[in-house]
């Protein structure tokens, strides 16, 4: 390392030491090390690119680990919690309210100059128990069950009036084949109830950017469309939605969905704002490095995309190092689908994201 860039790297108490060898380097495609196109971190990348670059963050962890925490801040400028502000985390109990976990992210990210994402509003999973047993034993009907959901989109929005950027309003409202998802709120509400939740959202928080928020929209046609439809549908009847979220929950054993940038346009064909919401890779485990380069590709790719989508303005990861990820728990046999590792070293597919370039025009 040369003296002046140790100087400065001590000065500003800045560990380039633990950064990837791409992120230092002068070769080509970095510029000068003087120039402006040396990256140091994800946070810097998120300002060359004009984008915000955002995790996952699990709550306990933040407390519980400084590595995580310090880690979490230096990369990246926008945070969603992983649970923390999920039905069953913020009222486990009727009418008693948990906030301290949702609050911890929202203070971290003021403390931090983060944006946050709200993760979410209406889903048909993590609800909380006296919810779905109040529906099924009939001792909540339709009346008390629409006003409760009025209540909670109108409490939680309330709560973080200003401090939530974007919120995912309405989450994985379709099936695969595009059909809309037989929730409680679809069986018992019926299908307005996606309308009123924005409607309700925006009333409690003007300014909050409401999103739809969905996985496989990437490349399912069917669901695709039906997702068109129903923005469409919406914004005929004035219905205050401004953008869409991709999970982007890939897989190096499936193809990259290599239509995405098209569908991403579409959409923002129609006036939305586009976010890539919950991006991660996973694999068949045992890694290899054949793996990780595939990762590294699927990770650059889906960010190439998203960059070449004027409207597309958020690129986040589900988490960012495999120390917590939610994949090998649910994927039998896979893994390893973050960005750094379990030591939170880089990996191929972050070293491939600093060396992403903004495309012309944007
Ligand atoms: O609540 C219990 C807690 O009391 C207990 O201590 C702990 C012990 O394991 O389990 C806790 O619940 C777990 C919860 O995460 C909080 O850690 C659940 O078992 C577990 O199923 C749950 O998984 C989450 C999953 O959503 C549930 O649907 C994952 O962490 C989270 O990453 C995942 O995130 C979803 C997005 O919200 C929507 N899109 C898909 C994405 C991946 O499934």
């Amino acid at each position: 390392m040369r003296p002046l860039i140790l100087a400065l790297a001590l000065a500003l108490a800045v560990p380039v030491i633990a950064l990837p060898a791409s992120a230092t380097a002068t070769g080509p495609g970095h510029g000068s090390e003087h120039g402006p196109q040396r990256v140091q971190d994800l946070r810097d990348l998120a300002r060359k690119l004009r984008i915000n670059i955002g995790s996952a963050v699990d709550v306990a962890v933040l407390r519980a680990e400084p590595d995580y925490k310090a880690r979490l801040n230096r990369e990246f400028d926008h945070l969603t919690a992983e649970n923390a502000m999920k039905w069953e985390s913020v009222e486990p109990e009727r009418g008693v309210y948990t906030w301290q976990d949702a609050d911890e992210v929202v203070r971290n990210a003021r403390r931090n100059g983060q944006q946050v994402r709200g993760h979410t509003l209406v889903w048909h999973n993590q609800l909380p128990a006296w919810l779905t047993t109040g529906v099924e034993n009939g001792t909540i009907g339709a009346t008390e069950l629409r006003q409760i959901l009025r209540d909670h989109i109108t409490t939680q929005v309330r709560r973080y009036k200003g401090q939530v950027r974007a919120w995912d309003v309405v989450n994985e409202a379709f099936d695969e084949d595009g059909t809309p998802r037989q929730t409680i709120w679809l069986t018992h509400l019926g299908p307005g109830y996606i309308a009123d939740a924005f409607r309700w959202a925006h009333r409690a928080d003007p300014h909050a950017k409401l999103y739809l928020n969905d996985y496989n929209v990437e490349w399912n046609v069917p669901k695709i469309e039906a997702t068109l439809t129903l923005i469409k549908q919406l914004q005929a009847q004035r219905v205050p939605i401004d953008g869409m979220g991709f999970q982007g929950h890939l897989g190096i054993q499936y193809d990259y969905p290599g239509d995405w940038a098209n569908v991403m346009r579409r959409f923002a064909d129609l006036g939305l704002e586009i976010a890539v919401t919950e991006l991660d890779v996973r694999m068949v485990l045992p890694v290899t490095p054949e793996k990780l380069a595939t990762q590294a590709d699927y990770y650059g790719r889906a960010l190439s995309d998203c960059l070449s989508v004027r409207a597309c303005r958020e690129f986040t990861v589900w988490g960012f190092t495999d120390r917590h990820s939610w994949v090998p728990g649910w994927f039998d046999g896979e893994g390893s689908a973050c960005l750094l590792d379990e030591n939170l070293a880089a990996k191929p597919a972050y070293d491939k994201l600093l060396t992403t370039r903004r495309v012309s025009g944007r």
